[in-house]
């Protein structure tokens, strides 16, 4: 097409599924014009249907009353709608509406990371059938561009290892509990107060969300598909106040990581709570923000830091991928079958071998650390440190912190269970991995 035709150029028909708090974002940013930026030769975006639960709920952007609908076949079979932007959330009926559009010859952009990692192989493989896009920066990360760069920039590279911290309520929590000592409920009350956790938190703080997203991006970098159940997935709810000040002294900061990382000649992916040194970047990554550190063999490491949420920055991304498709760049099948020569298998993480660190509440007298230290040797976890902390003179009882040198997965659940069966351990209150940096 030749920079004559731009005027002429049939618009690229939008229809929005959600019109939310990205939704909502997107709407605003296509009416202010953003759907022309694609360049020249490119075909104007124009939003022609949004589809809403609740038609006399207030919208934050002004649409013409003919634009929402109810009625989702009012977007999934017009045939102006080129391009489905798929904002609802949730695997139903999103997955019922993303099949629906791509089998119409339909686009689709969603920022749907839960649909994405239950159903992404039924959907790329649909989209790959029916010759349509499926893009889905905005699913991982906000407004972090890491989806465009792992499917087309690094390409060439063999991707080692993805480290991220993707959960902002989660961050936002953790950042406060260190900084204030307060505990988690009381924190997380205060989060949702300022609307940064949800009435029903559980998707952030038992770690789906990230385990989602990390599923998601593995599928991206190392062209394998990670059923959810594959991935490790610890939340934060268990860690106690203590933790934070205990760390702070050995000089860690606690982090809910997401990691996909080669080793033990496959792949793993995990998302837990981690020590990890105060004096690394990814410790001073605070509040809401998200990062995402990548390591390619050609390019080394990669540090993408920004804000993984919120209307603009999500819509930032849901509009790329949609300008992308408007300049009508070439059809990516797939990036799983882009990188699928690898093969990876995944592996689980009973074979992971990494420091730990243990907090045990002990009766506070003679013999105890022999006892312990007795079942540690016998499992080949080896000791770096150990440290009595706070004690409670009332109960007879102290907090004695063990930190490990790299051990065995395997052995350290092994050594928690006989250790917590002693007579002389109250509880087994703490038991953290320490991520190497
Ligand atoms: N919020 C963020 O910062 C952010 C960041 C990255 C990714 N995401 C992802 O983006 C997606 C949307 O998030 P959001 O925060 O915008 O959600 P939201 O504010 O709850 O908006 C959801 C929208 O979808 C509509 N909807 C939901 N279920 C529907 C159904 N069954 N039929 C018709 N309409 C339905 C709702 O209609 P009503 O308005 O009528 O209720 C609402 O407009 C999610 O996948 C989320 O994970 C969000």
């Amino acid at each position: 097409m030749g920079a004559s035709d731009v005027s002429t150029a049939r618009p690229l028909g939008v229809g929005l599924l959600g019109l939310g708090v990205v939704g909502s974002a997107v709407a605003a940013g296509l009416m202010a014009g953003r759907g022309e930026l694609a360049g020249e030769g490119a075909r104007p975006l124009v939003l022609r249907k949004a589809l809403v639960r609740d038609l006399r709920r207030k919208r934050t952007v002004d649409l013409d009353p003919g634009v929402l609908t109810t009625d989702p076949a009012a977007v999934l079979d017009d045939p102006s709608v080129d391009v489905v932007v798929e904002v609802m959330g949730g695997e139903q009926p999103a997955f019922d509406y993303i099949s629906r559009a791509i089998r119409g010859g339909k686009h689709v952009v969603t920022a749907n990371k839960e649909v994405l990692c239950k159903r992404g192989d039924e959907l790329f493989t649909l989209a790959a059938e029916h010759g349509v896009r499926l893009l889905h920066e905005a699913s991982v990360g906000g407004g972090i561009p890491i989806v465009g760069p792992l499917s087309s920039d690094l390409l060439a590279n063999r991707i080692e290892s993805i480290r991220a911290i993707i959960n902002g309520t989660t961050n936002y929590i953790l950042t406060k509990m260190a900084a204030q000592g307060a505990g988690f409920d009381q924190v997380l009350e205060e989060a949702k107060k300022l609307g940064y956790a949800e009435a029903d938190p559980t998707s952030d703080v038992d770690g789906w969300d990230a385990a989602y997203k990390i599923a998601v991006l593995a599928r991206v970098a190392f062209g394998v598909s990670v059923p959810l159940d594959a991935v490790h997935r610890e939340g934060i709810r268990g860690l106690e106040a203590q933790e934070f000040r205990y760390a702070a002294t050995l000089g860690y900061t606690i982090k809910l990581l997401a990691v996909a990382r080669r080793e033990q000649g496959g792949l793993l992916v995990r998302v837990h709570p981690a020590l990890i040194p105060s004096s690394v970047p990814m410790a001073k990554v605070d509040g809401v923000l998200n990062v995402v550190e990548v390591e390619g063999d050609l390019v080394g490491p990669l540090w993408l830091q920004g804000r993984g949420a919120g209307p603009d920055a999500t819509a930032s991304a849901v509009l790329g991928d949609l300008l992308r498709i408007a300049r009508g760049a070439e059809i990516r099948k797939n990036v799983a079958a882009a990188r699928s020569a690898d093969r990876l298998k995944l592996v689980s993480i009973d074979d992971h071998e990494c420091k730990y660190y243990f907090r045990l509440v002990c009766k506070d007298r003679p013999g105890v650390l022999a006892q312990i230290a007795g079942i540690l040797g016998k499992l080949q976890i080896s000791i770096a440190s150990v440290i009595q902390m706070d004690a409670n003179a009332e109960r007879g009882e102290a907090d004695l912190v063990i930190m490990t040198h790299p051990s065995l997965e395997r052995n350290v659940q092994k050594a928690v269970r006989e250790i917590a069966a002693l007579q002389v351990v109250a509880r087994v209150a703490s038991v953290l991995r320490v991520e190497a940096y």
